[in-house]
């Protein structure tokens, strides 16, 4: 019997082609409620947010009165589209899409597209389709100034003329958000490295062929940071590294502690962040990562999940910016949300006190 069951439960896995759809989230499964289906595509579970992501949507969306289908893609592409294909076919209203790679759904999208299915593209624009109806995120290029302004202050840029060592690290070449990013970083950082204030020892500065990290891959950035300090850095010390998300600055820590960093001899490099991933508000606090950037997921999903009703209710959908976000067909029309820059001083006041996280939870 018990035999039976878990071929059973293989065969179901293998049908889905889904490895991760939690019980409360398959809720939908075809059998649409009174709002009727939405589809709910995230990227993968290996990083906290994406998984906040999808529960704070479903979660919304229910009590709008929809049912859900929520799949995690464990970074694979292909997973991806077949999981998104199945949402089509189960008669999914509209697809709510953290895309993996921007730049690889035109075809699936043409199919949603063709069966009247609206399209939201969530946190990461999906490019090169005219078949993506709106768009919601963060104002990304912001994410990468304050990043950039954290090391600034980290350092004490605005008096001190150092010279100072930084590395450059990006995020995936593939996830359109990486340009914002490292743009709006490099925005503040290019003036400092124009007057030799900062110095990149490595020279690798080219994004994304240098300095991009595939997938956002902790172990990637890593393996970079090891090469360029055992390659640059023998007989100096960095003393910043600019790192476009938590869990690519845990990798550089980890880099970073390897070679005697974070003791008295070497003390701490600063180092940027983004997400507010639980482990790097702790090395926050610990003294090691210098900054995060906390952008609230759960006002993520309430504005998607309004943006959903809104297209499915024909009213007008809530909008921000019809300028920015050019998928290379089309400009989107966005609703961007606005973040803090957390350091060791304020993650009272922006995690704890806002109720993203728990006091027990950085313990
Ligand atoms: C980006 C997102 C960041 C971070 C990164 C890695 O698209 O905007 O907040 O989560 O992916 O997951």
């Amino acid at each position: 019997m018990k035999k039976l069951l878990s071929i059973a439960v293989i065969g179901v896995f293998a049908l889905t082609g889904c490895s991760s759809t939690t019980p409360s989230s398959s809720a939908g499964n075809g059998a649409a409620g009174k709002g009727g289906l939405i589809g709910i595509a995230m990227p993968t579970k290996s990083s906290a947010r994406w998984v906040s992501d999808g529960d704070n949507l479903v979660k919304q969306l229910t009590a709008l009165g929809y049912t859900t289908d929520l799949e995690f893609a464990e970074d694979k592409i292909p997973t991806q589209v077949s999981q998104i294909e199945n949402m089509i076919t189960k008669g999914a209203k509209v697809l709510i899409i953290a895309a993996i790679d921007g730049t690889t759904l035109t075809d699936t999208l043409q199919k949603a597209a063709d069966a009247k299915i609206k399209v939201l593209a969530y946190d990461r624009l999906i490019n090169k389709s005219p078949n993506v109806d709106y768009y919601t995120t963060f104002d990304n290029n912001k994410v990468g100034v304050l990043q950039a302004g954290t090391i600034v202050d980290c350092l004490g840029l605005k008096t001190n003329k150092g010279p100072f060592n930084i590395e450059l690290f990006a995020g995936s070449p593939d996830d359109n958000n990486s340009h914002f990013f490292f743009n709006g970083a490099m925005s503040v950082l290019q003036p400092y490295i124009d007057s030799k204030t900062l110095v990149i020892q490595s020279g690798q500065t080219k994004f994304p062929d240098e300095v991009g990290t595939l997938r956002w891959d902790g172990a990637v950035a890593q393996a970079r940071m090891d090469n360029i300090l055992s390659s640059k850095y023998t007989d100096k010390r960095v003393d910043a590294v600019l790192a476009p998300y938590d869990g690519i600055s845990r990798g550089i820590i980890a880099s970073l502690k390897a070679v005697g960093y974070y003791s008295t001899a070497k003390p701490a490099p600063c180092v940027s962040g983004q997400d507010a991933e639980l482990p790097s508000v702790k090395s926050i606090l610990a003294g090691e990562q210098t900054s995060t950037i906390f952008k609230d997921t759960r006002k993520l999903a309430t504005q998607a999940a309004k943006m959903t009703d809104e297209m499915l209710k024909g009213t007008t959908v809530d909008t921000n910016d019809t300028k920015t976000y050019d998928n290379g067909i089309k400009v989107v029309p966005s609703f961007l949300l606005d973040m803090v820059a957390v350091t060791k001083a304020n993650v009272q006041s922006a995690l704890i006190d806002t109720g993203y996280y728990t006091a027990a939870d950085i313990k």
